[in-house]
């Protein structure tokens, strides 16, 4: 994977410190990343891509006969991912790849599970656009993550945030609506996480 210094600290979070505190993290979302990957309605021999798979935390949850590439900036996340993946029967690729830049011609997947990644990638606009024109029409696409469903007040107040926090964690005030906009995209489904819809889950097809 080429040198890009945008993703310099946040490849550094990810490789160092993210991945002892990681499942600690995810032990709430536990429940609610299946019911979030349970709107994606699985057909054998699918091919399915998993930008940002980090330590590989959706894949139990996809049924067998599906194959998976997950790709990642962190070779500590993806590290954790290969060894989740030892001995299991799933036909899952690792790739140390950046999903702003997919080496994946388009049309090439039936389906995106993009999981708590669109608040974490430097530029999520670019990021979305490259997974669209990855999935094939028709195809389903997963978000589920922190994003905010439209501009708010709370969201004009903290989002000169995200200017600092995408170069290293993740910045949990953006908006759904502009990541996904001028997209080939149409919203079939959203559920809420919590009672505050603080994680929100949005099944999408693309439609060109
Ligand atoms: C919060 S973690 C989510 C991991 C996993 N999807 C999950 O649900 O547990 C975000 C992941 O996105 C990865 N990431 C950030 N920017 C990326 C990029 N440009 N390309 C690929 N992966 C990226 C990080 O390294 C990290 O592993």
């Amino acid at each position: 994977m080429g040198f890009d210094i945008k993703n310099i600290f946040k490849q550094l979070s990810f490789n160092t410190f993210i991945p002892f505190f990681y499942p600690l993290m995810m032990l709430p979302l536990k429940g609610w990343r299946k019911r979030a990957i349970g709107m994606l309605s699985f057909r054998s021999g699918d091919r399915v891509i998993i930008p940002g798979v980090g330590s590989g935390y959706d894949l139990p949850s996809i049924p067998r006969g599906i194959s998976v590439d997950g790709l990642d900036i962190s070779d500590v996340m993806l590290a954790i991912a290969k060894n989740k993946i030892r001995g299991k029967h799933q036909a899952v690729t690792l790739h140390a790849m950046d999903a702003e830049k997919l080496n994946f011609p388009p049309n090439t997947f039936d389906k995106a599970i993009l999981g708590l990644f669109l608040t974490c990638v430097y530029d999520p606009q670019k990021a979305f656009a490259e997974i669209v024109r990855v999935v094939k029409p028709n195809g389903e696409i997963l978000i589920y993550d922190h994003l905010i469903r439209a501009q708010n007040w709370r969201a004009s107040l903290i989002s000169g945030l995200d200017f600092v926090m995408k170069y290293n964690f993740c910045s949990v005030i953006r908006v759904f609506d502009d990541v996904i906009k001028g997209q080939p995209v149409v919203v079939v489904k959203e559920i809420k996480g919590d009672p505050f819809g603080f994680v929100k889950g949005f099944l999408l097809r693309k439609t060109a």
